[in-house]
């Protein structure tokens, strides 16, 4: 239904145009009477065996939405309804930002991929963290945070832990985003020093609270085996929760697109299909290096249910999508629960 009517109609549009179309669709249509209701009796798989219990957390299934679909929390009340175990909003930043100049989302139809440089475009910390407080939704949420674009490197921890302690009240976990491609320099946050240092101010923060909560960083696939050693021993060291793995890439290699094209999109982190491979190749790695000592958010290139078993038996404990919900639909969540359970009980 929806790869051969829904979105042959949204890909009429540009893709940021097609995505505000699509909020503005969702919005509209659960608001009618019984729509709620029979949406999420068809995509919801609720079983117990489906749930798991992550970095403390009670997920009802393995399967989120990742950061950057709902930047800013407009949905809340809906993801359960379409599946999701959890959802991550942001990334947020502490003070509200335009981001990039448009056009800044790309579709690449023949990869199943997307390039973004989308910059942290988000309406700030006070408003999401005000949009939260008022949600009725009971679904787990992620805060990804990060710093404005103004912020320079050196002061970054402060917008970090700005943001920690404005959402702090409504989200159940957070992830430090140090991956995107689209901030100027905001990678360098992912070498030893400065990201020690960051992670440390976090956890003070978080220790300092009534009750902590999982502190998960989100890396980029670009790292090298050495840069994801350190890594690992930085997460053991700080003792955050985990990780999540992968963000974007800057890579283009392997595209089928024409390369004209892809030189005429120029910057900007490329997700979906092209990006499965490394991704899982990032978690294979933290997996078997830190022994599985803590705990790994797989993502990056989700478009069947193979793919997040892939993923999950790469050493994920939980899954993610963001492009293949653009090119699949909701059913991709459908599916993935579907088969999860299946292969649960061919085991048993
Ligand atoms: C993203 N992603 C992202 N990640 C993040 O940590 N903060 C963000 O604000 C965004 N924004 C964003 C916008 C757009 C348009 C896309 C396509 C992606 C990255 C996303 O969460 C995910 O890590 C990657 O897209 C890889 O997963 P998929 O898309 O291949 O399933």
């Amino acid at each position: 239904m929806y790869k051969f009517f829904v979105r042959p109609f949204l890909f009429l549009y540009n893709p940021e145009e097609a995505h505000y179309r699509t909020f503005e669709m969702i919005r509209f249509l659960f608001k009618l009477p019984l729509f709620n209701y029979l949406f999420s009796k068809y995509y919801r798989v609720t079983d117990k065996k489906l749930a798991k219990t992550v970095a403390g957390l009670h997920f009802p299934n393995p399967v989120g939405l990742a950061a950057g679909m709902d930047k800013n929390g407009n949905l809340i009340n809906y993801w359960s309804s379409m599946g999701f175990g959890f959802v991550e909003i942001g990334t947020v930043t502490p003070l509200p930002q335009a981001g990039n100049e448009t056009p800044r989302l790309f579709r690449l139809p023949k990869d199943n991929a997307l390039i973004n440089r989308m910059g942290f475009n988000n309406d700030g910390q006070i408003e999401v963290a005000k949009r939260l407080a008022k949600r009725h939704s009971h679904i787990i949420v992620g805060g990804n945070i990060g710093k404005n674009k103004i912020t320079p490197n050196e002061d970054a921890i402060h917008d970090y832990l700005s943001c920690f302690n404005s959402l702090y009240n409504y989200v159940h976990y957070f992830v430090v985003n140090v991956s995107s491609p689209n901030t100027p320099n905001l990678r360098e946050l992912q070498e030893k020093e400065p990201l020690k240092e960051l992670l440390w101010a976090l956890q003070k923060a978080n220790h300092t609270k009534p009750e902590e909560k999982p502190i998960f960083l989100k890396i980029a696939p670009d790292l090298t085996d050495s840069q994801l050693d350190d890594i690992i021993e930085i997460v053991q060291e700080t003792k955050i929760a985990g990780v999540v793995a992968t963000n974007t890439t800057l890579s283009r290699n392997g595209l089928k697109t024409d390369p004209e094209i892809i030189n005429v999109i120029g910057a900007g982190g490329l997700s979906g299909q092209p990006i499965k491979k490394r991704s899982t190749e990032v978690i294979r790695y933290l997996a078997q290096k830190s022994g599985k000592s803590f705990a790994i958010i797989g993502v990056g290139g989700i478009h069947s249910a193979e793919d997040a078993l892939e993923k999950l038996e790469a050493g994920a404990d939980l899954v993610q999508l963001y492009t293949g919900l653009v090119y699949e639909g909701p059913g991709l969540v459908r599916n993935i629960n579907k088969t999860l359970l299946r292969k649960q009980a061919l085991q048993n």
